[in-house]
């Protein structure tokens, strides 16, 4: 009869040890696993979302069509923004290995045939770009359940491509204000009688000076652009539909960069309040009628001090108006850099939230 306790054979002593040896290097593996990789261990919580490093990532954009067919130098967002280089390019090779494509809405609206049928890359990120307002953005139909992300003028967009902002100055500085001898001026090139804007222009006229730049009207090369708006004490920039955030060149470029007060028609001041302090401009509800605003502009124009008012967030702000396609591009580039790459997302209703 076999008897473990009492006659110790060699083969029980080497299932001892190797028993023993077991433990041991079960501890020993499992505090090195431990010490080298605390995410790991079961009873530690689960590891962080996995967050691209900028300084090693080098994501490559691919623009699907040069915007309105107009090619541009492509410049790099180290220069532009201060950021990590993305590569970025409209060389459509590149589809199969793009982090993200960049699609600009009216280079592809014309039929679905314009968007490719090519399988994607799961992390592969789709993006909606426009900057024209919705009432000349047309078959945003199609456009729904096929994007990642939207960008645009919209706040509330994924990537945030406004037409201008202010930047802060690094210190104060003292306002000069160019020298002033004309009263109110407007260019424009859209003419349609039938719009808002026109049709308040017609009302305003009764009672003010406005002098009309642009096509049939008075020549405003672009190159005399600034020096010939510069002296006027106001600038009407009207939009050509009203819609929310919706607040173009007209203001940051025409208005603001020629250094006059803008009059503006557009969405409502509360908007224009998220981008501009409230004396920054005048706007035209801010009266019940157009003969009101006049009086009122007139009133200004005898009574300096009023107007220098306008001009005193200048003294703390600066316009940034130059916003070129190049910049839009780095917009979306730094964008990419901080999102979560792991993270889905679907644009599913464009044509109900673009409005
Ligand atoms: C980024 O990737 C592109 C395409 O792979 C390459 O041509 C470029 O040299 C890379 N740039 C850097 C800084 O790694
Ligand atoms: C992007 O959107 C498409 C279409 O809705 C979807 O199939 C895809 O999974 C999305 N990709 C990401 C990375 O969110």
């Amino acid at each position: 009869m076999y008897s473990f306790g009492q006659r110790k054979t060699p083969a029980s002593w080497l299932i001892f040890i190797i028993l023993l040896l077991q433990v041991l290097s079960t501890l020993l593996f499992s505090y090195v696993c431990d010490f080298r990789m605390p995410g790991t261990a079961s009873s530690m919580p689960p590891p962080p979302p996995p967050t691209r490093k900028p300084e090693a990532s080098n994501l490559t954009l691919l623009l699907w069509s040069w915007p309105f067919r107009a090619r541009f130098p492509i410049r790099r967002c180290s220069e532009l923004l201060g950021i990590p280089d993305c590569h970025i390019t409209a060389n459509r090779m590149w589809y199969p290995k793009a982090d993200a494509v960049i699609f600009h809405h009216y280079d592809v609206s014309r039929s679905p045939r314009y968007l490719p049928r090519l399988p994607r890359l799961p992390s592969q990120r789709w993006i909606w770009f426009n900057l024209e307002p919705p009432t000349y953005t047309r078959n945003l139909h199609f456009m729904d359940n096929m994007f990642n992300l939207t960008m645009s003028y919209r706040r509330d967009s994924d990537i945030f491509t406004p037409y201008g902002w202010l930047d802060v100055l690094p210190a104060p500085r003292t306002v000069t204000i160019p020298p002033k001898s004309k009263l109110v001026a407007w260019a424009v090139s859209n003419w349609n009688p039938a719009s808002h804007r026109v049709k308040y222009y017609q009302e305003l006229k009764k009672y003010i000076q406005v002098d009309i730049y642009g096509y049939q009207n008075l020549p405003l090369p672009r190159k005399k652009h600034l020096t010939v708006l510069s002296q006027y004490k106001f600038y009407l920039a009207f939009e050509n539909s009203v819609h929310e955030d919706y607040i173009s060149e007209k203001l940051w470029k025409t208005a603001l960069l020629a250094e006059t007060v803008p009059v503006v028609c557009g969405p409502p001041r509360k908007n224009y309040e998220r981008f501009l302090p409230p004396d920054a401009f005048i706007h035209i509800n801010d009266f019940p009628t157009a003969q009101e605003l006049a009086l009122f502009l007139q009133e200004l124009d005898w009574n300096s001090e009023r107007y220098e008012r306008y001009f005193q967030w200048r003294s703390q702000l600066t316009p940034v108006e130059h916003t070129p396609w190049s910049l839009h591009l780095c917009q979306a580039c730094r964008a990419l850099q901080i999102m979560n790459p792991a993270r889905y997302q679907t644009v599913p209703a464009l044509s109900k939230w673009f409005r």
